[in-house]
């Protein structure tokens, strides 16, 4: 069985990064967190540090341009030699330069079923739009913004009354699901990354 190398990035509190950790202990599951990368202090940094997975930090504000960061951000990835790069919760557009390098090995999971509700806000803008159904989409990251190859989604019910942090929380709970499922099927090679993008 070949194992698949994954460095995950996160930007907060990393639910999403701790489901794959969790998924990894059964020693079947063919993947495994070789680092976690963060662009900020994350409190999820803390579930790396938990299961002794390496991790990086490198913070936008310390480099001159975006591209000079992304080109930190990725030889920090480069160093762990991933075969695949999880974005999970990572709140920060990729440099075209980062996407171009790890096309189609980086994959994103985003709070909403894309292309409805892109961008850093997708629980709170469907709650404004009125929707009644919104969900979770893990797609392969191209140059737009979350516009890539849909891998997996899943609908989630906008219930009345629903705050903000109450449908994110149920949306949370299914992305975590999916997250782990896109991983495996890609493990497996029952999801060709290479063919959704070329599609
Ligand atoms: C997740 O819902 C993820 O889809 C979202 O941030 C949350 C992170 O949760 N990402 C985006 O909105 C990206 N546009 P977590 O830190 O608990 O895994």
């Amino acid at each position: 069985m070949s194992v698949l190398s994954l460095v995950v990035l996160i930007s907060g509190g990393g639910s999403n990064l701790r489901a794959l950790l969790e998924a990894q202990a059964d020693a079947e599951f063919p993947a495994r967190i070789v680092a976690v990368g963060s662009d900020n202090d994350a409190e999820g940094l803390a579930h790396a540090e938990e299961f002794g997975i390496p991790s990086f930090t490198v913070v936008p504000t310390s480099f001159a341009s975006r591209a000079e960061w992304g080109a930190a951000l990725l030889e920090q990835i480069q160093i762990f030699t991933p075969d695949l790069v999880v974005c999970a919760g990572f709140m920060r557009i990729l440099p075209p330069g980062v996407v171009a390098a790890l096309s189609p090995n980086l994959i994103n999971t985003h709070p909403a079923l894309l292309p409805a509700f892109p961008g850093a806000h997708a629980v709170r803008d469907a709650l404004a739009a009125g929707a009644t159904q919104t969900g979770v989409t893990v797609h392969v990251v191209d140059e737009g913004v979350d516009t890539g190859p849909i891998i997996f989604q899943q609908a989630v019910d906008v219930l009345p009354g629903d705050t903000e942090p109450e449908l994110h929380e149920r949306i949370k709970a299914v992305e975590r699901q999916l997250l782990v499922a896109a991983v495996l099927d890609i493990a497996n090679n029952r999801v060709d990354l290479r063919e959704l993008s070329t599609k």
